[in-house]
């Protein structure tokens, strides 16, 4: 998991994020294996911006991975530090999550430590 993370954060370099000044990168390992990672990215267009975790999430799929095994996430910003959920991933990447991961997938959340997705997304919409 520590390479996980590490891989993380060399995404979260890449961060484009100079509305909100928040960096997150995001690493998952597919169902083969294989590490993806990704980066928040924004525009000027606010509602456009994409965040790390489903970049990543997308980056595995659209390789060719069916589902992802673990995921990690890490973020630098504003007020992290005084407020944890600021290092949570949004809702709409836990809904995501739901569609590529098992309820015990782990998510690593640099700073927090270990949870898994049943704990962060109990009633996801499923079809
Ligand atoms: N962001 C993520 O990348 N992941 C999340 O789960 C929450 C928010 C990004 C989107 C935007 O670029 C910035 O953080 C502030 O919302």
């Amino acid at each position: 998991m520590n390479t996980l993370i590490e891989k993380a954060k060399a995404a979260q370099k890449n961060s484009y994020s100079p509305y909100s000044k928040f960096k997150v990168g995001a690493a998952v390992t597919g169902n083969s294996g294989a590490i993806y990672t990704g980066c928040n990215v924004e525009n000027a267009s606010y509602g456009l911006t994409l965040c790390a975790e489903r970049v990543a999430i997308f980056n595995a799929i659209s390789s060719g991975e069916s589902s992802i095994t673990e995921i990690a996430i890490t973020c630098t910003g504003n007020n992290t530090d005084d407020n944890p959920s600021t290092l949570m991933p949004c809702g709409s990447c836990r809904q995501v999550m739901t569609e590529f991961c098992e309820d015990d997938t782990i998510i690593h959340i640099d700073g927090l430590g270990i949870t898994t997705l049943k704990v962060l997304l109990p009633k996801p919409f499923k079809l």
